[in-house]
């Protein structure tokens, strides 16, 4: 047992120092995760981040936008601290939304936009597609997709067979008509 603690101290140890990104302090936690501590060191963008960081602190620094996918390598991360900086909050920004919705829904109503005016108003947690601007740029890329287009080809050959099922009936049924009036 004292043999896996001093290794496990060992490793801990090594794996805070290895990767820690330059601006920010890391500690290794019991539950083999880091503890990334970056708050207040004016970053602009994020530095690389470790494998292991479990707890992010971010807050108090300048940053602006996160890229879409930016933690999706970070198994571990748990907790994200991105207050007290000057988000600007568009549509790339729900990546940021989506993921703090999912682990800690309440942090949603901590952090506050800088900009565009409009997303100024409310806590990001509370912004509506619209505050975020034209979100319509989704949309824009799942219409180039070219799979889409057999989805439309399939709706024009059905729509346009249940036209011709429609006036084969018509034609069917009006000579039946006819010769019910006519006796
Ligand atoms: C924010 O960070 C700056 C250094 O960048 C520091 O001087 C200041 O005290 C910090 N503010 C808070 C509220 O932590």
């Amino acid at each position: 047992m004292p043999a896996w603690g001093t290794l496990f101290l060992l490793w801990a140890t090594v794996e805070a120092t290895k990767d820690c990104p330059e601006p920010c302090t890391c500690q290794a936690l019991e539950s083999m995760g880091l503890w990334v501590d970056c708050r207040g060191r004016g970053l602009t963008s994020l530095p690389a981040l470790p494998a292991h960081t479990r707890h992010l602190l971010l807050a108090n620094n300048s940053l602006r936008s996160l890229a879409p996918g930016t933690f999706d390598h970070l198994l571990q991360l748990q907790t994200l601290d991105v207050t007290q900086n000057p988000w600007h909050c568009d549509c790339s920004l729900i990546y940021l939304h989506l993921w703090l919705e999912d682990r800690t829904p309440e942090a949603l109503l901590d952090v506050h936009c800088a900009s565009p005016s409009l997303a100024t108003i409310h806590p990001l947690g509370q912004l509506t597609g619209y505050e975020l601007g034209n979100c319509g740029w989704q949309l824009q890329t799942s219409w180039a997709y070219p799979g889409v287009w057999w989805d439309v080809a399939l709706v024009v050959v059905v729509t346009m067979g249940l036209i011709l099922l429609a006036s084969l009936l018509c034609t069917a049924t009006e000579p039946l008509l006819l010769g019910s009036f006519s006796s």
